[in-house]
């Protein structure tokens, strides 16, 4: 079943990018490189992510490895060498009653978006982040960027709130837009092991 829904993505990306057979794979600290470029063109050129400086290749190895020690889900998809996008999952907020709630980061390549790429990797971090226990998962999407917005909609995330005015970007003001959806039993039985 889950490997079907991956299967029909990967066709969805494969004609769409037109190019090999893109992967999904657990990102490694050699990716950083790419990774910090990717997210330096958003943090510089769009309203998802409220940073304004974009994040050093040090300080992305650090991502990676925390994430690699946390047991949470940081993938990429490549074409070959070439790094298309990343999502990672982390806590939601850093409080341990919120261990199994995760909030998702997804950014793909400028010269790659609408081509299917942010709907498989997001797929495949959905499967990873229940895998990784987690019965939650929020996405907080600075300046509601209707893409994001639309991404998300396509995976089932309902929209859950939003904060007006709460960032100011380019002359701004940005509202940021909650969406959630359940990762396995979600909500309706108790986990396996409790937070904390
Ligand atoms: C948001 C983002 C990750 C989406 O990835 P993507 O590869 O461009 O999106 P996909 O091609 O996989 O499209 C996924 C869905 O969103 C829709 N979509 C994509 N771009 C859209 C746009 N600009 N406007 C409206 N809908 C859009 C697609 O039609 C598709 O819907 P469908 O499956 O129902 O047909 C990517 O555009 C991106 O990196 N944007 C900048 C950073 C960002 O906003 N990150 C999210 C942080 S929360």
């Amino acid at each position: 079943m889950r490997f079907n829904r991956i299967a029909r993505l990967f066709m969805i990306g494969q004609s769409a990018l037109m190019t090999n057979p893109p992967i999904i794979r657990n990102a490694r600290s050699e990716d950083s490189t790419q990774i910090a470029e990717i997210y330096a063109h958003h943090v510089h050129n769009g309203t998802a992510s409220f940073d304004t400086e974009p994040r050093s290749i040090e300080a992305t190895v650090a991502k990676i490895a925390e994430c690699a020690k946390r047991g949470w889900p940081f993938l990429i998809c490549a074409d070959g060498q070439v790094i298309l996008g990343y999502a990672y999952a982390t806590q939601f907020r850093d409080r341990p009653a919120y261990g199994l709630a995760c909030e998702d980061s997804i950014y793909v390549h400028p010269d790659n978006v609408g081509k299917g790429v942010g709907k498989l990797l997001l797929v495949a971090l959905v499967d990873a982040a229940e895998a990784a226990g987690f019965r939650q998962m929020l996405a907080v999407i600075g300046g509601g960027e209707p893409a994001s917005v639309a991404l998300h909609a396509s995976l089932g995330f309902e929209h859950v709130g939003r904060m007006r005015s709460v960032g100011r970007k380019f002359g701004r003001w940005l509202d940021s837009v909650y969406m959630q959806r359940a990762l396995g039993a979600g909500g309706s039985q108790p986990p396996e092991k409790e937070p904390g």
